[in-house]
């Protein structure tokens, strides 16, 4: 039987167990709730148009590959800028993410500092508001501290010399020099659409069969077509000038119908040749987005917090 002295003893040895506990849990309690004297947790988000098409999703998962080879250990997440494609993907229970979403999500999760890489091909209109939502969220209460947005595919010469170099290392195999290459950039009312006359003169200048135009933008197809008949072209291989070979590619270039690429040539007398492999399906091309990635993520560390 234990008297009361005993029980008395072991409430005190109870009881100073607990308070030592308190003086040396609650400290580091705190200072991990704080985050303080922690290396901030770090985070990319990858952000891209999107696209419906499965074959295209596949291009993806190449630079998510390649990206989670390239910075291995980093968290990374994705997320659509088309409301059209997440809501086109969600009636078919796919759920993706806006970036405004993504971001949040990240707060939430307690992502300190976060890189979002930009997987457009031009800084147009989508880039700009990426850049408008990122800048928000940097320093919102319990959110990111730094927030830091990585430069879309085409963004300097240098940049657009390394893709014209990509895109000629992946031709078709069959292409002959004298046959013709289109290239169906996507094209835009955003003053940033000057990329694409750009390309063309790279490309003009490495191999003057190679000819650039845009679905929406300039030069037009029309001029395509003027370019290839004054120069006698008879065959065109036909590719996408976008990240992913996506409704563009399928339909308004190598499409049956009448106002297709394919149509409109094929009507000019001259042979096409769908060919549609995407900048996301070039190696090359992928590394140029990741070396933006990597330019970021050394921003995002010199900063410190700010
Ligand atoms: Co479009």
């Amino acid at each position: 039987m234990i008297d009361w002295r005993e029980r008395t003893l072991t409430k005190g040895i109870v009881l100073a167990l607990f308070l030592v506990f308190l003086l040396v849990a609650t400290p580091a309690a705190w200072a991990a709730g704080h985050g303080k004297d922690k290396a901030p947790r770090k985070g990319v988000l990858l952000v891209t148009f999107g696209t419906s098409i499965p074959k295209a999703q596949k291009a993806f998962e190449l630079i998510d590959a390649a990206a989670k080879a390239k910075f291995s250990g980093l968290e990374i997440r994705w997320a659509y800028t088309s409301k059209i494609i997440r809501r086109k993907l969600a009636k078919e229970g796919k759920i993706t993410l806006s970036p405004s979403l993504a971001l949040a999500r990240m707060a939430e999760e307690g992502f300190d500092h976060i890189v979002v890489q930009s997987l457009h091909v031009i800084p147009g209109l989508e880039f700009d508001d990426l850049q408008e939502t990122a800048k928000r969220f940097e320093g919102i209460p319990e959110g990111p501290s730094r927030v830091v947005v990585g430069l879309p595919l085409l963004s300097s010469p240098e940049d657009m010399t390394r893709v014209a170099e990509a895109v000629l290392a992946n031709l078709p195999p069959e292409r002959k020099p004298d046959e013709a290459v289109v290239l169906m950039g996507h094209g835009t009312h955003h003053p940033a659409n000057a990329v694409y006359p750009a390309m063309a003169y790279i490309f003009g200048r490495k191999d003057p069969n190679i000819l650039v135009g845009t679905v929406e933008g300039y030069p037009e197809v029309e001029q395509v077509r003027e370019d290839l008949l004054k120069r006698g072209l008879k065959t065109a291989w036909l590719m996408p000038f976008m990240s992913v070979a996506g409704d563009h590619a399928l339909n308004d270039l190598a499409g049956d119908e009448p106002d297709s690429w394919k149509s409109i040539l094929t009507k000019a007398g001259i042979e096409c040749r769908p060919a549609l492999k995407s900048l996301a399906e070039f190696p090359q091309a992928v590394d140029v987005w990741l070396d933006h990635l990597a330019r970021a993520l050394k921003e995002l560390d010199q900063g410190g917090s700010r």
